[in-house]
């Protein structure tokens, strides 16, 4: 005689392996990363991001430049994001007083392995649930649109936020 199985059991039992299966490979850290080297970042890579800007040199708000950063940022961000609310993505008129500038640009230039490596990213990213595209490639853009954050930060910079302009 044969005992019937409840039929949903078969699947879920299934699913469970699969996920379980799936968790052990990937780009997840391995366990056994030291705890004072999350996901094998260095400080300056927690700092400033991953991606190709390091210790930038920031002047006086250019205008000029940031005015071109605004036309980027509605076409390519606002999508997501608003300067002022949360919205399918974090506010970013506080931005700065919460990341260096370096963090930004590398956020913008290299979003991919930011959402996939850096913690303070995948935080976001289990809130928002959205992995944010890298949308541009160009430095010059990033750096314009970093400068139109600049002009419209809301918060005032943290204490010791390199600005290099005081
Ligand atoms: C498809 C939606 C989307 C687009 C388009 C997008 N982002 Fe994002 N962005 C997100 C989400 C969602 C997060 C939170 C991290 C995550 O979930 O990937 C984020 C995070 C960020 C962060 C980090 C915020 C923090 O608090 O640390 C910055 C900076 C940022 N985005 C800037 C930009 C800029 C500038 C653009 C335009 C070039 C842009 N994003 C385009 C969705 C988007």
């Amino acid at each position: 005689m044969t005992i019937p199985l409840p039929s949903r059991a078969v699947p879920t039992v299934l699913l469970v392996l699969v996920i379980a299966c799936a968790g052990g490979e990937g780009e997840a850290p391995p366990p056994e990363a030291p705890p004072d080297a999350p996901d094998r970042l260095t400080a300056v890579e927690i700092e400033q991001g991953l991606g190709p800007i390091r210790d930038l040199q920031l002047a006086d708000v250019d205008a000029e430049l940031a005015a071109l950063g605004e036309t980027a940022f509605t076409t390519k961000c606002s999508a997501c994001h608003r300067i002022d609310s949360r919205f399918v993505a974090p506010a970013l008129g506080d931005v700065l007083a919460r990341r260096r500038p370096e963090f930004v640009m590398n956020m913008i230039l290299n979003a991919d392995e930011m959402v996939r490596r850096h913690p303070a990213v995948r935080e976001l990213l289990a809130e928002f649930y959205t992995p944010m595209p890298t949308q541009v490639r160009d430095p010059e853009e990033a750096r314009a649109i970093l400068e139109f954050l600049r002009s419209v930060q809301t918060a005032s910079l943290s204490p010791g936020e390199p600005t290099g302009d005081r």
